[in-house]
């Protein structure tokens, strides 16, 4: 019996995870504890509110007694964290709150994990930390980090700080980098949830700069089977990249998905850039192959599933558009959309 604590669980990722840890095996506990900002969403563990191998406690990673609390309650053995800010452009907005909890709220998890003894402590980074990597050239898990927004820097600082509590305690640790994971219960702030929902209503897709930036768009699930194996079979102490190895620009992104929605390539707006926007990841994925795995899923599946599902739930993503995102969506594009270039 393994007894996790997944901080962030009701976000994206965590909450896939949860149900991928709880349809996969029998005999683990999960406990999802969780802030629940802007991000989280209770709506997400709907499918497992009421298995008893789930519980959910409402806390902030920040605060050390409420995490030993549920620790000690909870009997924990190990900690997956997935809890950070995790939007670039919210980052650059305003970045305090990405310090807060990646650097100083990962410093809490770290020092309980050591306190309790815990078997495991598990990181969830992501290749930004890397920074924007050159044609040609692949990210190793050896590289310096070299990170270029707020939030990559936020996420390179925890990385950092979890590596020296192995070092010097000797606390075991193990760290994945994901890619752009897409999938069910994204929100719709990142790119493919977004798009998917405003070609869904017809609305623009303001697509940034040029549109030829690279990503390795994975699906979810793919990235959730990776950590559990990290979790069963990785050394501890090591770094693994999970990605898909193959590379896809946002406009070759947008058009499958437009092509999934029945939608014409007309709603596309070439946008003012993301300031200091990475213009490719790449990941080498060598290392988490060797331990066995390999995507479940081409970029283009991905995609197009992922599409699909949001036009099918959307019970799950109106709720959230129509509440204070529109102040969000208004700052963020408002003055972008209004001054696009129009279409040639
Ligand atoms: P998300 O924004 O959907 O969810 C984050 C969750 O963390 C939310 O439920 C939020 O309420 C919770 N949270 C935030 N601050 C907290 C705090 N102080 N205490 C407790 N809970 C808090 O994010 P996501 O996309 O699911 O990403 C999960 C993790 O994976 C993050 O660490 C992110 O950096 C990393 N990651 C994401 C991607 C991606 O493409 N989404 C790729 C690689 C790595
Ligand atoms: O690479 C992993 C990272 O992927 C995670 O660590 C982050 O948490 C996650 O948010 C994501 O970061 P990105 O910045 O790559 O994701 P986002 O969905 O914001 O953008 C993906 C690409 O699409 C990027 O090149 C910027 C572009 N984009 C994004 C938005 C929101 C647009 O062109 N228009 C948009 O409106």
């Amino acid at each position: 019996m393994r007894n996790i604590l997944v901080t962030g669980g009701a976000g994206f990722i965590g909450s896939n995870f949860v149900y991928y840890m709880l349809s996969r095996y029998d005999d683990c506990r999960l406990v999802v504890y969780d802030k629940l900002t802007y991000a989280g969403n209770l709506d997400n563990l709907l499918p497992v509110q009421d298995d008893p191998r789930y519980t959910f406690v409402r806390g902030d990673i920040c605060d050390r007694a409420d995490v030993e609390a549920a620790v000690r309650a909870h009997a924990i053995d190990t900690i997956v964290n997935f809890a950070a800010e995790t939007h670039v452009d919210r980052s650059i907005m305003d970045p305090d709150a990405f310090i807060q909890t990646s650097v100083y709220g990962t410093y809490v998890l770290l020092e309980v994990a050591r306190a309790f003894g815990l078997e495991r402590y598990h990181q969830i980074s992501t290749d930004e930390v890397y920074g924007h990597v050159p044609a040609g050239r692949s990210s190793r898990e050896e590289d310096k980090v070299d990170p270029r927004s707020p939030y990559a820097a936020s996420k390179a600082s925890a990385d950092l700080l979890v590596n020296a509590y192995h070092v010097t305690y000797g606390l075991p640790i193990t760290i994945t980098r994901g890619s752009n994971n897409i999938g069910p219960y994204q929100y719709p702030e990142k790119v493919v949830p977004l798009f998917a929902t405003n070609a869904i209503d017809h609305l623009p897709l303001p697509v940034y700069g040029d549109g030829r930036q690279m990503r390795e768009y994975q699906h979810v699930r793919d990235h959730c089977e990776a950590i559990d194996l990290v979790l069963r079979r990785g050394q501890v102490g090591e770094v693994y990249n999970v990605g898909t190895g193959v590379e896809v620009e946002n406009l070759a992104m947008v058009e499958i998905l437009l092509d999934a929605l029945d939608r014409p390539r007309s709603l596309i707006r070439h946008v003012t850039d993301r300031p200091g926007h990475d213009r490719r990841y790449s990941l080498d994925i060598h290392k988490i192959m060797a331990l066995g795995w390999e995507p479940g899923h081409t970029p283009e599946e991905a995609i197009a599933e992922t599409a699909r599902w949001y036009r099918d739930n959307e019970w799950w993503w109106r709720k959230i558009k129509s509440g204070a995102f529109r102040e969000y969506y208004e700052a963020q594009y408002g003055e972008r959309l209004r001054t696009a270039a129009p279409l040639p």
